[in-house]
């Protein structure tokens, strides 16, 4: 009897203890197998390039993605590195490249190997917590669906995970350009938007197996900025019944930021790829076979050929309206209008001067404050406006606000203000990894960062009313004063703002 009462008692203590064990766990028990991942720091595990789809290489290439393939519990995946980034070529130079080559202080240029078979993601744990039911965020990055990255290391989200110490974080790849939008007539229109399925399937990953890391696949908070936003927007359009998500946090973009493009227009860029790899035909379904047979790293290099193509990628790596995961822009305010869309907790907002970093800047190094504002209203306040508005009229709790601080470890003119992306290095609190020695962040502008990970922390837990009962900012109301102001004259903490004077604008824009 005392045996057997001993070990109940002792088979307690070890259940226990094995719970608490958990919590350190890094071996992940998913659909596909187990996961092996490794401890960062005291507060942080790390999961990274774990594939969710089957390599889109050989005829999977511009196919859409395919669910991984068990690899079975006999040998774990080894989830210690980031996996490839998918091809890219770097069009873009932002705000604090020093070089036009890009070669120095450019936050956004990948630096880690490129391939096809990139479609991996990242899980970014909390250690010392009962690693049970854990609200997910799970982020998108932006690059205008040509460039981006998870092993950027201003996207890791460890430091988020440290201070929040309670919420997982996924990241995830998506491909990109001529591969996840490569805009062919060969290939039919639902085949075109590859990149946002990409995007599904790794949600539909999330959900099925994030519960074997402690998270709970009914608490999924997806967010993105810039083309990463519009990923998070395009979900609550696209699956109203069934978006996987529960709440949506859109950083400086929205659907009507993704350029997009109807099937008249497809085309430029394929047909220019397919002249340079010898694969051009005016049977396009002889071109795409031959395209599918070219070596990718030879595609990469013409679609990066600055001779074809110098301004970047005016048509490939567009999203296509197919009615099915994009529609046309009419037809997404018509959705708006007609409140067809997953009714969900929004957190949306904008950099007080995106067009700062968006071509604005003339030769002489200073804004054009006319071309600036335009972009800023056209392109990113006045859609956030519009979707905040009208999802408040559907009763939908949502918060609006404008990121106001212009940084100066992140700011490298005078007349700067706050760009389009220099959020991001305060979500992920990662100034000092723009330019590892060069660039340090101060100490307010940390206090800053941490301001901001508490915000999206609160929103994420709760998204119908944490921001209310942690914050006490009211949900978003046009006439009110609702509107969030991060860092005003660069201090580390918000006020609430009217936002009727920002908005005036639209309806002279409309
Ligand atoms: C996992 O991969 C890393 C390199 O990325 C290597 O150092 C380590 O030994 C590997 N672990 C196992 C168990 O194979
Ligand atoms: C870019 O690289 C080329 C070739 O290395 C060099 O000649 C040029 O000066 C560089 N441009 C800048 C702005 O540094
Ligand atoms: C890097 O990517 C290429 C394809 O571009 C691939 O062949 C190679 O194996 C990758 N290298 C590593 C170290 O993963
Ligand atoms: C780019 O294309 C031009 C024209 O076909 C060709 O002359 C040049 O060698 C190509 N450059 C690279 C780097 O492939
Ligand atoms: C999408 O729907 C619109 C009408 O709502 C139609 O004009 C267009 O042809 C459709 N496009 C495709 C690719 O189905
Ligand atoms: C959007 O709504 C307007 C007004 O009802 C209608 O005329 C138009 O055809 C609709 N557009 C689409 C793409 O459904
Ligand atoms: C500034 O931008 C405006 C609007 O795009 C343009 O009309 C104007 O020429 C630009 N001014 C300069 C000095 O570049
Ligand atoms: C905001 O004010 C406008 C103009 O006074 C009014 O038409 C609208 O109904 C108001 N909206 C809300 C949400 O109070
Ligand atoms: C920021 O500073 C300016 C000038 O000192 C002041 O007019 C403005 O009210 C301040 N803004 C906020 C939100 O504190």
């Amino acid at each position: 009897m005392k045996g057997s009462q001993h070990f109940l008692l002792y088979s307690s203590l070890f259940a226990t203890s094995l719970a608490y064990l958990n919590s350190h766990d890094l071996l992940a028990k998913t659909k596909q197998g187990q996961v092996r991942g490794f401890k960062v720091n005291d507060d942080v595990n790390a999961f990274l390039g774990i594939p969710f789809a089957e390599p889109p290489v050989g005829p999977l290439r511009w196919q859409p993605p395919q669910p991984a393939k068990q690899w079975g519990d006999e040998q774990a995946f080894n989830a210690s590195k980031f996996g490839d980034s998918c091809y890219q070529f770097h069009y873009y130079y932002g705000i604090l490249s020093s070089d036009a080559n890009g070669s120095t202080n450019d936050p956004v240029l990948v630096q880690n190997n490129q391939s096809e078979d990139c479609l991996t993601l990242n899980v970014f744990v909390p250690r010392n917590r009962p690693a049970k039911n854990l609200p997910v965020f799970f982020w998108s990055y932006g690059g205008g669906f040509v460039e981006g990255s998870t092993a950027l290391p201003v996207y890791n989200p460890t430091n988020f995970v440290e201070e929040t110490k309670d919420i997982i974080v996924v990241t995830s790849n998506y491909r990109i350009g001529l591969w996840g939008f490569p805009n062919s007539p060969a290939l039919p229109i639902t085949g075109q938007n590859l990149g946002i399925r990409d995007v599904r399937l790794a949600l539909e990953w999330v959900r099925e197996n994030i519960a074997s890391f402690g998270g709970n696949p009914d608490h999924i908070v997806m967010g993105g900025e810039s083309a990463g936003a519009a990923n998070t927007d395009v979900v609550t359009f696209a699956y109203p019944e069934d978006p996987i998500i529960k709440a949506a946090i859109l950083s400086s973009g929205t659907v009507q930021i993704a350029s997009i493009i109807g099937d008249d227009e497809a085309d430029n860029e394929f047909v220019r790829v397919a002249t340079s790899v010898g694969c051009a035909d005016s049977d396009r379904k002889k071109e795409l076979a031959c395209m599918v047979q070219v070596d990718g790293l030879k595609l990469k290099h013409a679609v990066s050929n600055l001779t074809f193509n110098p301004f970047g990628a005016p048509s490939g790596g567009t999203p296509m309206v197919d009615n099915v995961t994009v529609f046309s822009i009419e037809e997404y305010i018509n959705k708006t209008i007609a409140g067809d869309f997953a009714h969900i907790p929004t957190f949306i907002g904008i950099q007080d001067k995106e067009g700062d970093s968006l071509g604005a800047i003339t030769p002489d190094g200073q804004v054009n404050r006319t071309a600036s504002d335009e972009t800023t209203n056209i392109m990113f306040n006045c859609p956030a406006s519009l979707q905040a508005s009208v999802r408040r009229g559907f009763n939908i709790p949502v918060w609006r606000y404008r990121f106001m601080g212009a940084f100066p470890s992140v700011t490298p003119l005078s007349d700067v203000g706050a760009y389009h992306g220099e959020d991001i290095f305060f979500l992920w609190n990662t100034i000092n990894e723009i330019a590892p020695g060069l660039i340090t962040a101060q100490p307010f502008e940390v206090e800053a960062a941490k301001y901001l990970q508490k915000a999206y922390a609160d929103f994420i837990r709760d998204p119908e009313s944490g921001l209310e009962k942690k914050r006490h900012w009211p949900k978003y109301n046009q006439n009110a004063t609702t509107l969030i102001q991060f860092f005003p004259n660069q201090s580390a903490n918000a006020v609430l703002g009217d936002p009727r004077p920002f908005d005036e604008v639209c309806l002279t824009l409309s």
